[in-house]
């Protein structure tokens, strides 16, 4: 395993009276994929926030391939290489495929050499090639989003974050929503990325996902990481009681 791209040093976020997260410590290297589990309200959305952004940690550190990246814009961590795939996906449901994997960044040309227009053609041969890399197949790439399957969609998100290099991928219930082949698509791809040397923060709930493609489980309980399994010393039963709380950590 190589070195740590990503260090979360005691990293605390309050909610009024609330404490989300309570001096966490998190750390993930290249090409490992870490499973970050815990039952419902554990901290696990909120870690990963505040990771790409979008909250800001009272306390604590988060360092990203060597820069300081607490309190820093989504925007510019994004910049940095960290694409993290929501459940809710992010994408514009009316646009096709390309103009999602471009979303933000769109390519335009110029009409008649005056006018800027976007250059679609461009941006779906670009998307049809990164879709390929992947093994993924979609039928059109003229369809819009909301003409896809949940598992089309992850692909075309999955497909965006490699298509801009990203240098670390975080998925929060990237299976949740979708069918049994479709769940299966996306862990050929979280392998994919392994492959690629390309780390991996998967967030789920489902024990068996995770045992399948997890190098690493993270196991947080009301705001704190409570244990950290290499995947060797993982089985479903220890990973309940430490997402139940009846073990302490070893
Ligand atoms: N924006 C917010 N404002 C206030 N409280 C919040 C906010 N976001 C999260 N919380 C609280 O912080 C705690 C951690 O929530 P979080 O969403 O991180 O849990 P989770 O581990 O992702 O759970 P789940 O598995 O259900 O998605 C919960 O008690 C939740 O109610
Ligand atoms: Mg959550």
């Amino acid at each position: 395993m190589g070195e740590p791209i990503l260090q979360v040093h005691g990293v605390s976020k309050f909610f009024g009276g609330l404490t989300a997260l309570d001096d966490v410590d998190f750390e993930v290297s290249c090409g490992e994929v870490v499973a970050l589990l815990g039952d419902n309200g554990a901290g696990k959305s909120t870690l990963i926030k505040c990771i790409s952004g979008v909250y800001r940690p009272e306390r604590g550190q988060i360092i990203f391939d060597g820069h300081v990246i607490t309190g820093h814009t989504p925007m510019e961590i994004r910049g940095l290489g960290i694409e993290t795939i929501y459940q809710d996906l992010a994408l514009a449901e009316n646009l096709d495929v390309g103009a999602n994997v471009f979303l933000g960044k769109e390519k335009k040309r110029r009409w008649l050499g005056l006018f800027p227009i976007t250059d679609d053609e461009f941006m779906r041969r670009e998307s049809e090639q990164a879709l390929d890399k992947l093994d993924i197949h979609i039928p059109s790439l003229r369809q819009k989003l909301v003409n896809l399957s949940g598992g089309q969609r992850q692909a075309v998100a999955i497909a965006r974050a490699i298509y801009w290099n990203a240098k670390l991928i975080i998925m929060d219930e990237p299976t949740a929503a979708l069918g049994v082949p479709e769940q299966r698509k996306v862990l050929d791809l979280i392998r994919t990325l392994r492959q690629q040397q390309i780390p991996v923060i998967l967030i789920s709930h489902t024990m068996q996902d995770v045992m399948d493609v997890a190098d690493r489980m993270v196991v947080m309980r009301r705001g704190r990481v409570v244990a950290n399994v290499p995947r060797r010393e993982a089985t479903v039963d220890l990973l309940v009681k430490y997402i139940i709380g009846a073990e302490e950590m070893a």
